[in-house]
Order: structure tokens, then C-alpha cells, then sequence
């Protein structure tokens, strides 16, 4: 069974006009709109949607309902399928409710009402007294001087509660109204001697509306600056008012929010309102308080896109990075905008006016990883470590994001902007990540894997181990017994560079063979010299021998197969040895990689796997590092 209050969440939400008119073309008249009608056949449209209302009647065939038995009677569903449907439209989780005492829940509701009902009355309240004397003359010249507009002051339902004690107390009871509800609703305290006295006094008052525009609670500002109490006092938590589930303003932006595809989000009351007055109408705030799931979620009703516009202080700025991470969590697209020290939006609105202002909005905004690095990059001058942690920060951010595309994509931007390897950072992403389901490590296995064959199949067409093999020992046959530097032969220099790299150990056997024999004659120090291959005791060193002695040319064991016929100088050989050393490395550096591939493809236990993977990062460094020697070495030439 779906929890009422799932229900009544879909009920609050669900617009007729949406609903309907992904079946039908509906056409504006006046207030309404109008249709030919989907439950009888007719020529001249006389089905009707209130969007106000939230019903449609057919004056043709008399059907009527909402959006719920719209569905019900269009697609044949069941109420509760209904509902499911709606819920899936507008990205409403439901609750699921096992057995839900029906007495229970009508006494609650019940009390709810009563609640609501002592809200608008005090609403409606605030709002009259505005008008009366005392009201004109303080509450309605503050909201002026502030450049509040008569139709801003309509639409947010702005008030003025009286300086007196006891205005609403005594406006509550000539009224009858019993008391303990506006006691419950947070509007009224009673003292320890049974009197009771009003909570907002001499304040002006902005309403706080849930999505439906029903008001659940106040927020109310000083009027002269006054330390000892808050500049704004709050409607305190209540069976209506959850703050954490609350936006300020979504009942009037929550239209432009689904139509622009995108909400502002900023802080305070008066920034929803100016903007609003503005023409910037998708704007809410989270009025004071740091972020909570339950706000981003009644925001992902309309959209998934967010620009966040903090004040321009250091404790804006930094309530924002919060913000930040629990909506990329919430799998919203962040844009941020920041604003003049000491400015807030509103502020900033009034200074530059409506049209720069827009203009600022647009230019100004930046997704948030541009902004956090900005941000974050500041402080961090030429200090590496603090490099390192501004890099781990904004890898915590991305690692929040729930879509593994969007998170690769994120990776590679700040691969980009801090200069770091993009694969380091998929690895710490999936490390962040590695609390999560299983499903999802598995998605960032082959996110990286996918990555990982780029990075082989690009280099590997290159050369084999085994031709750079072969060009060495061309070498050592062709000039093993030259002159290389001063004393030392090219020979000398073959085995220096083996030595100092065991991993240059050659795998051709015949290779190695000719290698160990010609380590053996030089450490007997006889002396070796194109005969010693010639003759050697082996057929296939000695065909070997005989095929590359009579080479036309001596090649330089590259440029040559690149077209380069170079005659040999003793000054080349310096260079051939180099680069073909360099190659040598390379092409077994990539075997490296791909068998370290291989091998962390078959690995199932993540913290193995990732053993593989910084592995395989530090080859990739390695490669890297001797591609860019060879290139220097071959431009050379
Ligand atoms: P600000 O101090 O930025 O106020 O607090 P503001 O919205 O810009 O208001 P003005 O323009 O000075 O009148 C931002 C928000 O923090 C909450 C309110 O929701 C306010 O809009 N707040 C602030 C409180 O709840 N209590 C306070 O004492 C101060
Ligand atoms: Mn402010």
C-alpha cells in the first residue's frame, strides 16, 4: 500500500495541464484550456482544464476529475497504478506503508488541518495589518523603502504583525478559535500561567507556502536593527512545517522552474523576491539553513539542473561547497555564480537592475567544477601538497555524482584544468566510490578498462619487442667491434645499458644467445669482430650474420624504416644506440601493460585490482616519459 502522505506528495505536484495534455492538444482560452475530448467523439473542442483548479470537466460528455482520474478512466488503471505512474512523471519516490491504522491517520489529518487553518487565518492577518495604520506607517513604508513592488507584496502574501503582545491572540479568540492550535502551529506561546502572548511582534512577514500554496509556517524580519533578537525569527518545527523538506519560494517558481528547466537557488527571503520582482522567477532559497536532501529532492520534482547563487562572503561561499556535494549526490547538474564581496543577490540585483543583472546570471555562471577549482586553486599558490588536497577535494565531489558517464566526463575536465594524470583520478574516484554497490564498482571497472585499452591499442602498433630485438643485435653484428666513445665500443656501451636495466633482458632465444656469447668472448677479452659472427658455431647466428654484413647500407635502425637511408657515422651511432634502447624499453614497456591488463582484468578482489591499476599508471608514466625522449632524439635527427 502507498503511504498517504506519497500520495498526497503526488496529488500536490501533478498538474493538470501536464497530464492531460501529453494526450491531447490543448488549446489557452482565457484561465482555461480547451480540447476536443478524449472520452467522446466530437468535433468542436469542448473538454476544459483549470490549471488553478487542478480539474477538467467535458461540457460534451460531462466526464470530470483530476489528474489521478484522468489516468484512471483514459488508460484503465486502478487508483493506486494511477498514482504510481504520476509518481514516476514527476520523480516522486513512494512510500510504501504497511498497515496504516485508518483512525489514526483521519485523527491526524484532522489535526493537520486545524493547523493549516490557524496558519491562514494568522496569513491573512499579517496581511490586513498592513494596511491598517500602524501597518502603512511601519511594515508597509519598510517594504517600499526596500523597493518591494504592490504586486511582489500580493504574490508572497507579505504582512506586518503588530507591536502589541497580544494582536493575534485576542484577533485568534474573537474569532473562537481555540488557541492551542495556534499554539501547536508555532504562531503563539502560552506561559506558565496560562496567558498567551504572540510569537511574531513588530516584525514584517513573509509566509512560508508549501508546494500547493497552502502557508505552513513564518519567517518575520526585524525592523530596526536590534541585536537582541535575530534579525529573522522562524516558524519553529511543526506537524506541517519540516523545515529540511521546505523551499521558500517553490510555490510561486515551481511553474518557471519546469518550463526554464532550471532553478536558482539562493539564500535569503528578500532574494527570492527581488529576483522574482526582477523577472527571474525559477528562484527558491533554503532561507538560512545549509542544504538538505529533502530540499534537493523537491527541486528534482522540476528540474535537474541548479544554479547556485550564494552570497559573496567566505561563509556563503563555503555553505555552497556543501551545498555543492549533496547535489551532484542528488545527481543535479551544478552551475554556480558568485557574487562582489559584501554583495548578495539582492543587493547585487538593485545595484545593477534587472537587465545587467540577467546579463550577469548568464555570463557569470559556471559549472561547478570551473568554480570549485577557481575557488579552491586560490589558496594554493606553487604548494604541491596543497595542490594535492584541492585535487582530493574536488575527487570527492565528482566520486558523489551518481552517473558513471558524468563522473569519466568530470574526470577528464579536471585532468585538464589541475594537469593531472586522468587516469590517477578515475582510480581515486572508484576508490571513493568503493563503499558503494557492488553494480556500481562494476560500472567503474569497466569505465577504467575501457580507458585502459585505448591507452595500449594507440601504442601499440608501434613496434614489438622482438623487431627492436633484432635491431640491436643488427647493431652489435654490423658495429659491435667499432669505436663508440674513445675506448669503448658499441659493444660496451650494448652491455652497460643491459646491465643497468634487468629488464632489457632480450627473449629472442637466438638473441640471447648471440648476447651471451659475445659477453663471454669480451670478458675473456678476445677480440670480437664481424668474423666472430660469420663464423660462429650456430647456423642461424651465422645466416644471420651473413644477411645483415651484407646489407647495402648500414641502417640506422629507425629512420630508416621511416625512408631515412643514413650512411653510418661513428658520430650516429651515439644517437642509433640511444634511441634504440629507447625503443627497445618502450616496446617492453608495452607488453608490460598489456600483461598487466590482462592480468587486472582477471583480478576479483578489488584492492588487487587496484594494485594493477597503479601499476599500470606508473608504466603509462614510464612510456610516456620515453616517448617524449624519443621524440626529442628522432627530431634531432
Ligand atoms: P541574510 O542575513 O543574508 O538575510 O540571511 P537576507 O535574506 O539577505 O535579508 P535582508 O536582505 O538583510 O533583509 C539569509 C537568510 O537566513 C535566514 C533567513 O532565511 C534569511 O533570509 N536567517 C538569517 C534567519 O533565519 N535568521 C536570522 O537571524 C538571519
Ligand atoms: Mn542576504
Amino acid at each position: 500500500m502507498i503511504a498517504r502522505q506519497s500520495i498526497d506528495d503526488v496529488l500536490n505536484v501533478a498538474q493538470i495541464e501536464d497530464v492531460v495534455g501529453e494526450y491531447i492538444a490543448l488549446k489557452k482560452r482565457g484561465a482555461n484550456l480547451l480540447g476536443r475530448c478524449p472520452f467522446h467523439d466530437e468535433k468542436t473542442p469542448s473538454f476544459t482544464v483549470s490549471p488553478t483548479k487542478g480539474i477538467y470537466k467535458c461540457f460534451g460528455c460531462g466526464k470530470a476529475g483530476n489528474s489521478v482520474s484522468f489516468l484512471m478512466e483514459h488508460d484503465s488503471l486502478s487508483f493506486t497504478d494511477a498514482i504510481r505512474k504520476l509518481a514516476q512523471k514527476y520523480n516522486i519516490t513512494l512510500q510504501e506503508d504497511s498497515v496504516q491504522n485508518k483512525e489514526e491517520y483521519n485523527e491526524q489529518q484532522q489535526r493537520k488541518e486545524s493547523l493549516y487553518t490557524a496558519l491562514l487565518f494568522a496569513k491573512n492577518y499579517f496581511v490586513e495589518q498592513l494596511t491598517s495604520d500602524e501597518g502603512r506607517l511601519v511594515g508597509d513604508s519598510y517594504f517600499r523603502e526596500r523597493g518591494f513592488t504592490q504586486q511582489t507584496i500580493d504574490l508572497f502574501e507579505l504582512g506586518y504583525s503588530p507591536q502589541g503582545w497580544e494582536s493575534l491572540v485576542n484577533e485568534a479568540k474573537k474569532n473562537q478559535f481555540n488557541l492551542d492550535f495556534f499554539v501547536d502551529a508555532g504562531l503563539i506561546k502560552k506561559k506558565e500561567d496560562g496567558h498567551y502572548f504572540d510569537m511574531f511582534r513588530h516584525r514584517v512577514i513573509f509566509p512560508i507556502h508549501d508546494l500547493t500554496g497552502r502557508v505552513i509556517a513564518f519567517g518575520g524580519r526585524q525592523l530596526v536593527k536590534d541585536d537582541k533578537s535575530p534579525k529573522y525569527l522562524n516558524s519553529p518545527e511543526t506537524e506541517v512545517y519540516h523545515k529540511s523538506h521546505v523551499l521558500y519560494g517553490i510555490f510561486q517558481a515551481k511553474k518557471s522552474i519546469r518550463n526554464l528547466n532550471n532553478c536558482y537557488l539562493v539564500e535569503g527571503y528578500t532574494d527570492v523576491t527581488s529576483l522574482y520582482q526582477s523577472g527571474i522567477e525559477n528562484v527558491v532559497a533554503s532561507s538560512g539553513t545549509s542544504l538538505t536532501e529533502g530540499q534537493i529532492k523537491l527541486i528534482k520534482r522540476f528540474t535537474d539542473n541548479v544554479t547556485v547563487l550564494y552570497d559573496g562572503d567566505a561563509a556563503g561561499i563555503k555553505a555552497s561547497l556543501r551545498g555543492i556535494d549533496l547535489l551532484l549526490e542528488q545527481g543535479m547538474n551544478v552551475r554556480c555564480v558568485s557574487f562582489p564581496e559584501g554583495e548578495d543577490p539582492d543587493s547585487y540585483c538593485k545595484q545593477l537592475g534587472s537587465k545587467e543583472f540577467k546579463l550577469y546570471l548568464d555570463n557569470q555562471s559556471e559549472d561547478f567544477i570551473f568554480f570549485k577549482t577557481n575557488l579552491l586553486m586560490q589558496t594554493v599558490g606553487n604548494d604541491p601538497i596543497k595542490k594535492t588536497e584541492v585535487v582530493k577535494n574536488l575527487l570527492v565531489s565528482i566520486s558523489l555524482i551518481p552517473d558513471a558517464l558524468k563522473r569519466a566526463v568530470y574526470a577528464k575536465e579536471c585532468s585538464k584544468l589541475l594537469e593531472t594524470d586522468e587516469r590517477l583520478l578515475l582510480v581515486e574516484i572508484s576508490k571513493l566510490r568503493k563503499n558503494k554497490s557492488h553494480i556500481e564498482s562494476q560500472i567503474i571497472d569497466k569505465e577504467i578498462t575501457d580507458l585502459l585499452k585505448t591507452d595500449v591499442k594507440i601504442e601499440q602498433s608501434y613496434s614489438s619487442t622482438q623487431e627492436q630485438e633484432k635491431n640491436l643485435i643488427r647493431l652489435l653484428i654490423q658495429s659491435g667491434h667499432k669505436k663508440f666513445m674513445e675506448e669503448a665500443t658499441v659493444a660496451d656501451f650494448v652491455f652497460k645499458e643491459l646491465r643497468e636495466d634487468e629488464g632489457l633482458e632480450l627473449e629472442h632465444p637466438i638473441y640471447k644467445q648471440i648476447i651471451e656469447d659475445v659477453k663471454d668472448q669480451m670478458d675473456k677479452e678476445f677480440i670480437f669482430d664481424e668474423q666472430f659472427f660469420v663464423n660462429h658455431h650456430n647456423t642461424e647466428v651465422r645466416t644471420m650474420a651473413a644477411d645483415f654484413l651484407t646489407e647495402k647500407y648500414e641502417l640506422s635502425p629507425h629512420w630508416g624504416e621511416s625512408g631515412l637511408n643514413i650512411k653510418t657515422e661513428r658520430e650516429n651511432y651515439v644517437r642509433d644506440l640511444q634511441s634504440l634502447f629507447l625503443f627497445l624499453k618502450k616496446s617492453k614497456i608495452e607488453q608490460m601493460i598489456k600483461e598487466n591488463l590482462e592480468e587486472m582484468l582477471k583480478e576479483e578482489i578489488a584492492e588487487e585490482k587496484d594494485k594493477y591499476l597503479h601499476f599500470h599508471i606508473q608504466l603509462i608514466a614510464v612510456r610516456d616519459d620515453i616517448s617524449k625522449i624519443l621524440g626529442t632524439v628522432i627530431n634531432y635527427i
